[in-house]
């Protein structure tokens, strides 16, 4: 197969240019989409920084009850204000959090798998579009499972769901998840954040990597990085900062604002990070000053 044996080929990221293809429109790669799709985008990626603060509490979609996440009707409204987008499941959305809130939505459609799995890489899409529809979502979250067992299956996900949102203009989030036995290199990166791009995922989530900015490059739709287990906060914003220095449209952030000592605050100071411009310094300055 090209490239996989013989003669290597160096790449060339082309990391200073900025991406070619944006037209009139803030969200990479969705220039020539339609006024639903990037309606939708633009519930997610605030138009005037182009970059979004996505809260991810759909832990409990595999975890059971997250610590910090005991009580999501008492955990989740205050943070209301200071995010852009909830990442969640529906079961979550409809009964803890009101419907009156402005944020955009990333609804968690796949599901299937517990914390009591020793292999947790076989999901199946659970929602109908339907119920993506009536929840009024921004868009769908489809976890995905490059390089594991359940690839075959989760890409057949996560084009099902694809297939559906481009009937009724909804963007679908691919979601690289990162198995125990998987790489955190960016050579996995590479590989599964643009084979789910060119699947037609209008979203990417994934993980910071060393060269995340040729990760970054690569990838022709916006990426959105998880923050992974709980960092001291001076290290989860230093991982913001970075993130966004590389080119990451924006974080989809759980368990480092949740389990935080002070969940509003670590919200707030992320939110400087993404869309002020502040460094980590800054923002980490600014969280200390509002937490005591
Ligand atoms: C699982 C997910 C979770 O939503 C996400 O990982 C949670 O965010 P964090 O890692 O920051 O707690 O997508 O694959």
């Amino acid at each position: 197969m090209a490239d996989k044996d013989g003669l290597k080929v160096p790449k060339d990221y082309h990391i200073a240019e900025p991406f070619a293809n944006m037209g009139d429109f803030h969200v990479k790669g969705a220039n020539s989409l339609d006024w639903g799709m990037k309606k939708h985008l633009s519930r997610i990626f605030n138009p005037k920084t182009g970059h979004t603060v996505m809260f991810a509490f759909d832990h409990g979609y595999f975890m059971g009850s997250t610590s910090g996440l005991e009580r999501l009707d008492l955990v989740i409204p205050p943070l209301l204000p200071y995010v852009d987008v909830l990442m969640a499941t529906r079961g979550a959305l409809r009964t803890c959090v009101p419907a009156s809130n402005t944020c955009g939505v990333a609804l968690r459609v796949t599901s299937g798998s517990s914390m009591l799995d020793d292999d947790l890489s076989h999901e199946v899409v659970a929602v109908d579009i339907e119920d993506a529809i009536r929840m009024n979502a921004d868009c769908m979250a489809v976890q995905t499972f490059v390089g594991a067992d359940g690839q075959l299956s989760s890409l057949e996900n996560l084009s099902r769901v694809i297939n559906a949102g481009l009937k009724y203009s909804i963007p679908t989030l691919g979601v690289v998840a990162v198995g125990k036995q998987m790489e955190r290199t960016d050579r996995f990166f590479k590989l599964a954040t643009r084979i789910l791009a060119e699947l037609g995922c209008q979203i990417v989530k994934t993980y910071y990597c060393e060269n995340f900015e040729e990760v970054a490059a690569a990838c022709p739709v916006p990426l959105v990085i998880a923050g992974g287990k709980k960092l001291p906060e001076k290290d989860a914003l230093n991982l913001a900062y970075k993130v966004m220095q590389g080119g990451a449209a924006g974080v989809d952030m759980g368990r480092n604002i949740f389990q935080s000592t002070h969940p509003v605050a670590m919200a707030q100071a992320v939110h400087k990070i993404v869309h002020e411009g502040f460094t980590d310094k800054e923002a980490f300055e600014f969280f200390e000053e509002l937490s005591h």
